[in-house]
């Protein structure tokens, strides 16, 4: 039986005829035609005015937080249910994380709680630098996220890595805040191989993004830096890789969908399952389907399948594990956590890559319902 992987890349012709124009035109290096039209693209796709193409959702992270002037000792409030890469780049700057907890329905960080901590941390004196906002598996965050930020006047970051393509509220992942971040790594919806994408509304942060990104050079003719800078540019070739994947973005999104529906007819219906789904006001990518298995009602617990589809070279992942649980993050303020504990210790990522086949599909759920209950 062949491996069902979770998440891989998914290209075909369109990228690789894009990909051999930037070669043979020898524009291979981190500027070039591509560049500038996929980050022309993705401004318009995402409905933020300006785009700087990066080598990774991380440093555009990064960079967004440096653009924001946050620096050392400074408090940026995230999510806790988050991959490691949102609180990393807090780290980078000097800063420090403080973790809200995700509400029920999208995983995504609870308003509530976000307006408690923002409060909390006034009245304590130290209020927070920055908010980042994250996007997970495709779920695009509550809009009042974006009021609520407003009102304390904190800037906000939304890190849409997982959701390209997402829709809520009538607005496109990438679209809220001051700046958002794409990623366009491996396992995301499209993919350059490794790339990502800083979104921006102010002009003049995608100029300073830009400088930053190419070591901080000054303009002179001689090599002159008055800050530090960073290498953080993406090459034309993966841009050309982007822009074709691009193209296909709607299918991708279409068999992700068709996916996830499969999944909760198939395995919604069972005792104690439940599915991530989109709430009424929006339409997202679906990027991984994701299950809540409540082991007491299902009879098995979602180690129990993780390690049933393992078996049979069925890739699936626990929910990420929240980053006030991360020994890295260890005494790091959180507010709330019990949300995102129980979507780690009863989540469960199911393959959702938009190259799976009936077959293959068939082949997991039919797997999946084969689990011994009390064990794998
Ligand atoms: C939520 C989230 N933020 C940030 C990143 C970082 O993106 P990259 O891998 O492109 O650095 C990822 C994925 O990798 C992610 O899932």
């Amino acid at each position: 039986m062949s491996r069902i992987w979770l998440s891989p890349p998914h290209v075909g012709p369109r990228e690789r005829e894009l990909l051999l124009d930037a070669f043979d035109s020898n524009w291979i290096a981190p500027l070039g035609p591509h560049v500038d039209a996929f980050e022309r693209e993705m401004a318009v796709r995402t409905g933020m005015p300006h785009a700087a193409a990066l080598s990774s959702g991380t440093a555009g992270l990064h960079l967004a937080l440096l653009l924001l002037g946050v620096g050392v000792g400074d408090l940026v409030i995230t999510a806790t249910l988050t991959f490691a890469a949102t609180a990393n780049a807090i780290t980078y700057v000097g800063a420090v994380p403080v973790f809200v907890d995700a509400e029920p329905a999208t995983w995504t960080m609870d308003p509530d709680l976000l307006d408690e901590a923002l409060t909390t941390l006034e009245r304590e004196g130290r209020p927070a630098k920055a908010v980042i906002a994250v996007d997970l598996y495709g779920q695009v965050c509550d809009p009042r996220i974006e009021t609520i930020c407003e009102a304390h006047g904190v800037p906000l970051v939304e890190d849409a890595a997982e959701a390209l393509g997402s829709v809520r509220a009538g607005r496109p992942a990438g679209s809220f805040g001051a700046m958002a971040v794409l990623s366009f790594n491996g396992n995301k919806i499209i993919t350059t191989a490794g790339g990502g994408m800083l979104l921006a509304r102010d002009a003049e942060h995608v100029k300073r993004a830009r400088y930053l990104a190419t070591q901080a050079r000054d303009p002179a003719p001689h090599y002159q830096h008055s800050v530090v800078g960073y290498n953080y540019r993406m090459s034309n070739l993966l841009a050309a890789v982007g822009r074709g994947q691009l193209e296909a973005l709607d299918d991708r999104i279409a068999a992700r969908r068709a996916t996830r529906d499969t999944y909760v007819r198939t395995l919604g219906t069972l005792p104690g399952w439940s599915f991530l789904e989109d709430p009424a006001d929006a339409t997202t990518n679906a990027w991984l389907s994701c299950a809540v298995i409540d082991p007491a009602e299902a009879g098995v617990d979602r180690e129990a399948v993780r390690l049933h589809l393992e078996a049979d070279q069925i890739e699936a992942r626990p929910v990420w594990k929240p980053m006030h649980q991360q020994p890295v993050f260890d005494g790091c303020r959180t507010f709330g956590g019990d949300v995102s504990d129980r979507l780690f210790r009863d989540g469960l990522c199911l393959p959702s890559g938009s190259s799976l086949t009936d077959a293959d599909r068939d082949r997991i759920v039919a797997r999946v319902r084969t689990t011994p209950r009390g064990g794998a």
